[in-house]
């Protein structure tokens, strides 16, 4: 396990920003750590890398408790809060030494290959102060990754940026991830989260609403979608079976229904059977958008997407 916590609390005075979390991210996954905003995310960050102590509740990070052994922890982390404090006076390159000085044992080379895989190598000797948001980012997690951490820990790296730095900033995740790290990932960027993890948890008001993985949430109720020529007609049909009673059509005239067994081939077989050949059959999927909406309690109707 890359990282566990049990009870995890922090109270601000009479407000509880982080309540009794339960959090266990394995080793090698990304892990969406999603929330709206006050949820308590930032918090539980910063109590993750020891720069707050939690009020109630332990913390064990790649199987050492963090209270402990910090000195022993901590060194195998990495991790991006908010805007990363970076010299914008001096170039990228400049702002990795510095950071290399002050944790030794960094080679040039060390930083050239954090340069390349981040993709600043061409404006390395460039003052970060004519960066975008986006190399900005990049270079904060470049100074992250400098001690090469076994898990990395990031409150919103997303934050700001523009599509094509989203992009980017997944690329670059799934490529860490490709090296064997650990990413835990705070967010509210659903669609991106829905995109780059694995496992999601969800917290609203500093409580966990649900933990799971990303196909889980989205699996949808195991309907089908169905474009047919005659959806009235598939319609009448279909809700006279014992399987597809609580079918129903959408507004643009698609046919929601179950499938007999739960199984899409055999949806089809029926509908061909019956002389009503689909257009297409395919398994409704929740956007997790709308599942997370209904999760945390926002009177939002929750519809099918394909
Ligand atoms: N130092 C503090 N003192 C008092 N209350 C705080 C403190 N830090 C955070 N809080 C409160 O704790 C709650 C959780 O805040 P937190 O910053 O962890 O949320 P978040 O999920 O990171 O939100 P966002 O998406 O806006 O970044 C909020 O109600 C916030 O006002
Ligand atoms: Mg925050």
């Amino acid at each position: 396990m890359a990282l566990r916590t049990r009870g995890l609390t922090k109270r601000y005075g009479q407000r509880l920003a982080v309540a009794d979390l339960n959090l266990e991210v394995r080793r090698g996954e990304i892990f969406g750590f999603l929330g709206p905003n006050g949820a308590g995310k930032t918090t539980t960050i910063r109590m993750l890398l020891g720069l707050i102590t939690p009020t109630a509740g332990s913390i064990e990070i790649l199987g050492q408790d963090l209270r402990r052994q910090p000195k022993l922890v901590l060194p195998r982390v990495g991790a991006l809060i908010e805007t990363p404090a970076l010299y914008l006076y001096l170039s990228a390159r400049d702002n990795l030494r510095v950071v290399a000085r002050s944790l030794g044992g960094i080679s040039e080379r060390r930083i050239d290959e954090i340069l390349e895989l981040v993709g600043l190598s061409s404006r390395q000797k460039d003052r970060v102060k004519t960066y975008s948001l986006g190399m900005k980012q990049r270079l904060g997690l470049a100074l992250a990754l400098l001690h090469d951490p076994e898990l990395l820990i990031l409150d919103e790296p997303a934050n700001g940026l523009d599509p094509a730095g989203i992009v980017e900033m997944r690329d670059l995740l799934h490529q860490l991830v490709a090296q064997g790290k650990t990413i835990f990932v705070s967010s509210h960027l659903l669609s991106e989260v829905q995109q780059i993890c694995t496992r999601v948890a969800i917290i609203r008001l500093g409580r966990l609403v649900t933990e799971a993985s990303v196909e889980e949430l989205t699996r949808g109720r195991g309907e089908f979608v169905v474009r047919v020529e005659h959806p009235q007609e598939a319609l009448r049909l279909v809700r006279a079976q014992s399987w597809g009673t609580t079918a129903r059509l959408t507004e643009r005239g698609e046919l929601i229904t179950p499938a007999p067994d739960g199984r899409g081939r055999e949806l089809n077989r029926y509908l061909v059977e019956a002389g009503l050949i689909p257009d297409s059959l395919a398994p409704v999927t929740l956007d997790l958008e709308q599942v997370f909406l209904q999760l945390t309690g926002d009177d939002v109707a929750m519809g099918g997407k394909v």
